[in-house]
């Protein structure tokens, strides 16, 4: 398949799993995703982030989690319902950006001292992963975090595994490997770009205020956020 082929192909699957499902993948509801999100909040260590890119946001329900630490956050998708539900979710929070693109051609402007790529990369052959990864690299802040999640199952409907998605991370991405906290069922990884010069990374760092417990007990642990409360797609 061609670059300009390939995600058109997708759009339409996901247009048609979003038409299935209000939640296709039950990320309001599994208590596997819910655990999923909770390590990948507590990977980025409690730190505040000036501008972050939440990449294939889906519906929205990580993006929400990742709002209550970031100052501005964009989140893109290429499906126009989930964009549709992701919006409603967000409507509450003035500061996130929900936007229709599809990578690689529409990756947003940073600076992002925060890119989160969860469940979204093992839809792209080696070559639309290659030409992501450098797009996203380019739109890193000096000292900001690239963090990637992905399941360890293996699908018909996906070009590469989270496996081969996270050993090509690590092999080609060239940014420091931060943090690696796999689980049984899924990886994940956190790299870093470098810091720019006469900046260490405490001072990077510096901004960060301990906000993991209370978003574990009031958002994680809380009920989960209601789905749709209309039947429309
Ligand atoms: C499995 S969902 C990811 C859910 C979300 N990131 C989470 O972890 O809760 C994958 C999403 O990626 C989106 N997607 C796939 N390829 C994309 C591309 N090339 N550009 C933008 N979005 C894409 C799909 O539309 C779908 O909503």
């Amino acid at each position: 398949m061609t670059q300009k082929i390939f995600p058109r192909v997708y759009r339409a699957y996901f247009e048609y799993l979003y038409a299935r499902h209000k939640d296709p993948w039950d990320y309001e509801t599994d208590p596997y995703e819910r655990d999923k999100y909770a390590r990948t909040l507590e990977a980025l260590g409690g730190r505040r982030f000036t501008r972050a890119l939440d990449v294939g946001c889906s519906i929205g329900v990580l993006t929400a989690l990742l709002a209550h630490s970031c100052d501005d956050l964009v989140a893109i998708d290429a499906s126009a319902l989930a964009i549709r539900r992701a919006r409603r979710r967000l409507a509450p929070f003035s500061h996130v950006d929900v936007r229709r693109g599809s990578l690689p051609e529409d990756i947003p402007a940073g600076p992002f001292d925060l890119v989160v790529c969860s469940e979204v990369l093992y839809y792209f052959d080696e070559e639309l992963l290659s030409a992501t990864l450098e797009g996203l690299k380019r739109e890193l802040a000096p000292g900001g975090v690239l963090l990637a999640v992905h399941g360890r199952f293996e699908s018909k409907t996906c070009p590469l595994t989270g496996d081969e998605v996270h050993d090509h991370l690590k092999a080609n991405i060239g940014l420091e490997h931060d943090i690696e906290a796999n689980g049984p069922r899924f990886r994940l990884d956190l790299f870093r770009s470098p810091t720019a010069p006469g900046e260490s990374r405490a001072a990077v760092e510096a901004g960060a205020c301990s906000i993991i417990d209370r978003l574990l007990n009031t958002v994680l642990l809380g009920p989960p956020v209601r789905a749709e409360p209309d039947g429309s797609p």
